[in-house]
């Protein structure tokens, strides 16, 4: 097989590429242009585009009321708010669970406020890429207070039943912080519907925005202690941080061009609709995994993944070489490694990490094709015998 002329994007599970022309175009103009915001400029002329960007990720998330919704840098920095928000009445000695199917986004906080000996960690198992709600359940102390866990999986793709677990922790009263990297604009999500208390996601993934953007909804924020505080263009004569949503966590100077680019990449997947995104990439999943299987030395961790994600290794050689030879004979970028979850690679392939192909609304059916095939060649040239560890 040649080498493709242009390069063949399938890392999208870390950040989206390309981003539709909306978005650069929204970029530039918010550069282009002074900023319009209420309290903030005596400007009248322009766009506000945080009013924007919230109300688009409210409507596509079902998020109500808007205002609940509250923007930050990214997934990582809404569940370090979140996570502590919520624990801050926590001297010492509550209780918290979490899986082993996290990202090192929620795991960190989580394990950083175990050694201060602020919470006590539990951390639940899986099982066929998905944590039981019975194990939940089974796991629930008096002291328990919370819960945090990834809706869909960065290595697996698999997406957690929220719906069940959150019955189950609001009848024991535990609070429930939902982790939707990896969600967002891929699967259909109605916050209105769902027992959970917050959902963080992040804008330059499945949102189709820029890095530096991202946010949290939260349904009561009376439960949730802000961890930074600061201007808001609102109040100003007082010497605390409001109370009020959206200024209770959105503080100092915002991100206008990534308030911009989440704006026009959220009503771009509206445009389209997310079952129509969802139905392709399950497609293309399918066609990916069904291929990869055909070569009995390719081990697919992840056989029927509810996200475009296929995580996988070819006997015999290691996966950050599979993903060299990809990148440089193929012209392939894929992720190799740990994807910042260690515990789910310790539980499927002894923490040796795996090749991930995550795909996007911009993969063509030919991409695929020529990337199956690439990979089932490098399978036909791998030497299986050798255990290259
Ligand atoms: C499941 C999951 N959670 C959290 C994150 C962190 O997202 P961000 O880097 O945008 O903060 C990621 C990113 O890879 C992820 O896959």
């Amino acid at each position: 097989m040649i080498k493709n002329p242009s390069p063949i994007y399938l890392n999208n599970a870390a950040t989206t590429w390309p981003k539709p022309p909306e978005v650069l175009e929204a970029v530039r103009q918010s550069l282009a242009l002074p900023v319009f915001g209420s309290g903030r400029t005596t400007g009248s002329q322009g766009e506000d585009y945080i009013t924007l960007a919230r109300e688009a990720v409210a409507n596509l998330l079902s998020a109500s009321p808007p205002e609940h919704v509250a923007f930050t840098l990214n997934a990582t920095d809404s569940l370090n708010i979140l996570i502590q928000g919520f624990l801050a009445g926590c001297g010492t000695g509550c209780h918290v669970l979490t899986t082993e199917l996290e990202h090192n986004s929620v795991l960190r906080p989580l394990y950083e406020l175990e050694r201060q000996g602020r919470i006590r960690l539990t951390v639940l198992p899986f099982d066929d890429g998905a944590v039981r709600p019975e194990v939940v359940e089974a796991a629930i102390t008096p002291d328990t207070r919370l819960m945090v866990m990834t809706h869909g999986s960065n290595v697996l793709g698999s997406v957690q039943d929220v719906s069940r677990i959150g019955d189950i922790l609001h009848e024991h009263g535990v609070y429930f912080i939902v982790d939707g990297a990896q969600t967002a604009g891929h699967i259909p999500i109605d916050l209105g519907a769902l027992p959970i208390d917050a959902y963080a996601f992040t804008g330059h993934k499945g949102l189709l925005g820029i890095p530096g953007i991202g946010g949290f909804y939260l349904r009561d924020p009376e439960r949730v202690a802000p961890i930074r505080y600061g201007g808001t263009g609102t109040d100003s004569s007082s010497l605390f941080q409001p109370r009020e949503m959206p200024e209770r966590f959105e503080t100092g100077t915002h991100n206008h061009p990534g308030l911009a680019a989440l704006a026009a990449g959220v009503n771009y997947i509206a445009s389209i609709g997310v079952e129509a995104i969802a139905e392709k990439a399950e497609r293309q999943t399918a066609f990916f995994i069904g291929e990869l299987k055909r070569e009995s030395n390719i081990t697919v961790y992840n056989e029927h993944p509810a996200l475009p994600i296929i995580s996988f290794n070819v006997r015999g050689l290691k996966n950050d070489d599979v993903g060299f030879i990809l990148a440089r004979a193929y012209g392939i970028v894929a992720r190799t490694g740990l994807h910042c979850a260690p515990l789910v690679h310790q539980a499927i392939d002894g923490g040796a990490g795996s090749v991930r192909f995550g795909l996007s609304w911009f993969t063509t059916d030919e991409e695929c094709r020529f990337a199956a095939k690439a990979v089932r060649e490098i399978a036909q040239n791998a030497d299986s015998s050798v255990d290259p560890a």
